[in-house]
């Protein structure tokens, strides 16, 4: 059977250039939250509906596999259905966070996804320009918009793990976006993914020196910061005090991330904070009613702290509230 080419737009989700251009000129952040099942999607939307906020569903290769990606498509047109539901039509993308080969791209723009990235970060500058350029020209064909990334960020996505923070080095952006034809630029300023972004010790501060450098060299172009969890302490302790072990678990500070938010930044991403209010909710029940075997009795408690959580990342870091 020949496979269908499945647009976006059919599904009534949207690419990310219009969000982006508003976000620059307004001075916030759109949401870039991961879901890889169910109760997650139901907190964005909850949370989005809620705050009158756009939001960017990202799809990482692990949710993928994991949730597969047919399924995930329906959740996502599913989504929009059910935002109207909740009372509010909100502009929603599908982006596929981290694709690591054109084939993986394609095949997303194929299926339903209105914005990828491809992420050449772990290649030499020139074979990142060369394989970004050529995920570019495919998917403007179908207008979907396309995150590149230059710099690399310290810590673990999906199999390549690095070791160091290699900044983004301001004076290669410009010729990048140019050379590349992106529609946005993920960049390495100290963020990095998981739990563990800093040592006990470290000063835990973000480089918004190079952020602004790299915004006078290619002024108004949309900024996306990857890493950008912060790691909530009252998270951590409740999953600490019901049978976890997350030690010396430190994120990104909110009051930075407000900061590059009212920049160029203009889409922040945040899978980990979100981890770990599911973990602590479910964790909680657990241990405080043992007799529960019902997943829905662990499962809503978590979604409803996710909802919380999602709504106060827009609220009071991000500023997408009412922009949408
Ligand atoms: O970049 C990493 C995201 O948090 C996605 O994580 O690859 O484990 O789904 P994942
Ligand atoms: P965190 O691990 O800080 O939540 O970052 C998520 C991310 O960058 C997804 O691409
Ligand atoms: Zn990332």
């Amino acid at each position: 059977m020949q496979k269908q080419h499945i647009s976006y737009k059919e599904l009534g989700l949207v690419n990310s250039r219009n969000l982006f251009a508003d976000a620059v000129k307004g001075g916030y952040a759109i949401p870039a939250y991961n879901f890889n099942n169910l109760e997650q999607l139901q907190a964005i939307v909850m949370a989005c509906v809620e705050t009158a906020s756009p939001v960017i569903l990202q799809v990482s290769k692990g949710a993928r596999k994991y949730a597969n990606q047919t399924l995930l498509r329906h959740l996502a047109n599913g989504a929009v259905e059910y935002a109207e539901e909740l009372g509010k039509s909100i502009p929603i993308v599908l982006h596929l966070d981290h694709g690591d080969t054109f084939e993986t791209c394609k095949d997303c723009i194929e299926t339903g996804f209105s914005s990828v990235m491809i992420d050449g970060s772990h290649l030499s500058y020139d074979e990142n320009v060369a394989l970004t350029s050529r995920v570019v020209e495919y998917a403007h064909q179908h207008d979907v918009t396309v995150e590149g990334e230059l710099g690399v960020l310290a810590g673990v996505e999906d199999e390549v793990a690095s070791e160091t923070h290699t900044y983004t080095q301001p004076e290669e952006v410009e010729d990048f976006v140019t050379k590349t034809g992106v529609d946005s630029l993920a960049i390495a300023i100290g963020t990095s993914h998981g739990a563990y972004k800093f040592k006990p010790g470290e000063d835990p501060k973000i480089r918004l020196d190079i952020l602004s450098e790299i915004e006078k060299r290619i002024p108004g172009f949309p900024i996306v910061l990857h890493g950008s969890s912060s790691v909530p302490q009252d998270l951590v302790a409740i999953i600490n005090a019901h049978g976890g072990k997350l030690k010396d678990a430190i994120g990104i500070g909110e009051d930075q991330l407000r900061e590059a938010a009212k920049s160029a930044v203009c889409k922040i991403n945040i899978d980990s904070d979100g981890r770990l209010a599911m973990t602590a909710a479910i964790r909680k029940v657990l241990a405080e009613k043992p007799e529960e075997f019902d997943p829905r009795k662990y499962l809503g408690p978590a979604r409803e702290s996710l909802k919380e959580l999602y709504k106060h990342k827009i609220l009071s870091v991000l500023g997408s509230n009412d922009k949408a």
